[in-house]
């Protein structure tokens, strides 16, 4: 078959053959190809969306090469510095920063709603004590949309509102108890008292029994993971969010997608996988050989924490964590060796020719395992944390998705299969 090819012009004038450019508020410009396939007949192959808009949004905007994270036009060192997770959840979830009155609100309904159903509870007996978190979080977070779906009418904005924010407020609890299971102990209940962070540490730490102070410091920094992992605009899992959105699903159901797809250890698993990798370098003096790997194209080793789709410079939120990770070992009077080998592979790395060239700098996971360790939290909680803070902006984004009228998601393919062919007579 003789390669053909299409030649694309950009004018300001349009003809019948023209596709409109569409302007965003920032970043790229975007070519509206929705009529290529009833025009031309040709469908846009894009495989891992390295070209594609999949939707409008005007919640987060990152500009990767420059290292830009923005949150409804935020940037986010500020709002990690001066915000807090709920006041950031708010701001996503509704386009403005609440005021005084709103978040009084705001916190009033979070607290309302914070408690989980007592049978919920059933659903994590069901689960081996070994599970892994994130299984136990995909399947009671779907198994959720059980309990509120013939009551809830997603086409009403107040019970859209009311889902969002019951799962931002359950999450804690949920991320909490997918933790004490496999401890065998009792699950403390959300202190209305506590703020939401501290509420986290003391359903994670506490025991029924017994106080637990929980430490400000801690509370803070915790806080603030949970503020720079809320939204990044389209990544792997807050798509799958709405595609699933797209067919009118249940809204539990399909944060329990979001759920599965962070999972993996290219996107939210990767902070565990990340202080998995620096345990197994062991020592400063194997570092060159963990570069050496990452380097070799015939072994499938890739140094975790390091690279990212967007950001083609530093991530925004690597340099606030790596800060955050200092003051809270500091604080707690930890020497982590961990620490001592991310600094050290860090600084080789930024130097080395092949991570220069493809501009591959660390990403968010590559200090938030450590600090998630130093407060505590064992490895398999890392990605339920994430998970627990991205709510956040999976239901901004089922949020703004229920305001479209696109219909449907459905992406087409270009088929590579056999062509049309009679089924063999048998004999
Ligand atoms: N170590 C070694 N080489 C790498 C790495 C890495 N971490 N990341 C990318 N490369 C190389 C890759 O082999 C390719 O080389 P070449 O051009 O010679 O074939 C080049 O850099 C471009 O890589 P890519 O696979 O096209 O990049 P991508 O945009 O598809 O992947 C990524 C992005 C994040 C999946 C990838 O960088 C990676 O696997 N990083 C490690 C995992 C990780 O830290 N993930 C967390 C992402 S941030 C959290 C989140 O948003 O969920």
């Amino acid at each position: 078959m003789t390669q053909k090819y299409v030649k694309a012009v950009i004018s300001d004038t349009p003809d019948e053959a023209a596709l409109p450019v569409l302007e965003g508020a920032l970043g790229p410009s975007a070519v509206d190809i929705q009529t290529l396939y009833a025009r031309y007949g040709l469908l846009a192959y894009d495989p891992g969306f390295r070209s594609t808009a999949s939707c409008k949004s005007a919640i987060t905007f990152v500009d990767g090469d420059n290292g830009v994270l923005l949150y409804r036009g935020y940037p986010i060192e500020e709002l990690a510095e001066h915000s807090d997770f709920v006041e950031v959840a708010y701001l996503l979830m509704n386009g403005e920063l609440p005021t005084p009155e709103q978040r009084k609100t705001f916190d009033l309904l979070i607290g309302q709603s914070n408690l989980l159903h007592e049978q919920i509870m059933n659903f994590f007996r069901g689960f081996r004590r070994d599970a892994h978190p994130m299984a136990v979080m995909v399947g009671v977070v779907g198994a959720l949309s059980a309990f509120y779906h013939d009551v809830m009418d997603i086409r009403n904005p107040e019970d859209r509102m009311l889902a969002a924010v019951r799962l931002i407020a359950k999450m804690p609890m949920i991320a909490a108890a997918s933790y004490t299971y496999s401890t065998g102990r009792p699950q403390r209940y959300p202190n209305n008292r506590l703020d939401y962070s501290s509420n986290v540490l003391q359903m994670m730490f506490g025991q029924p029994n017994d106080d637990y102070p929980v430490d400000p410091v801690v509370a803070r920094a915790l806080d603030r993971i949970l503020i720079l992992h809320a939204d990044h605009e389209q990544n792997a899992s807050t798509s799958t969010v709405r595609l699933a959105a797209s067919s009118g699903a249940n809204p539990f159901a399909c944060i329990s997608a979001g759920i599965a797809s962070l999972w993996g250890p290219a996107h939210g698993g990767a902070n565990e996988a990340v202080l998995k990798m620096l345990m197994e370098i062991g020592s400063v003096d194997n570092i060159p050989k963990a570069i050496a790997r990452a380097k070799d194209k015939n072994d499938s080793f890739r140094l975790m924490g390091f690279g990212h789709r967007i950001y083609k410079n530093f991530d925004p939120r690597s340099r606030v964590i790596q800060k955050s990770t200092h003051e809270v070992l500091s604080h707690l009077g930890i020497h982590d060796p961990l620490l001592e080998i991310a600094m050290r592979l860090e600084e080789i790395a930024l130097k080395d020719d092949y991570f220069v060239e493809r501009k591959l700098y660390p990403n968010v996971d590559f200090y938030s395992g450590i600090l998630l360790r130093a407060m505590g939290f064992p490895m398999n909680m890392f990605t339920a944390i994430f998970a627990l803070a991205r709510t956040a902006g999976w239901v901004s984004h089922w949020l703004e998705l229920q305001q479209e009228s696109h219909g449907i998601d459905r992406p087409r393919q270009l088929y590579v299969g056999k062509a049309k062919r009679k089924l063999p007579t048998k004999k």
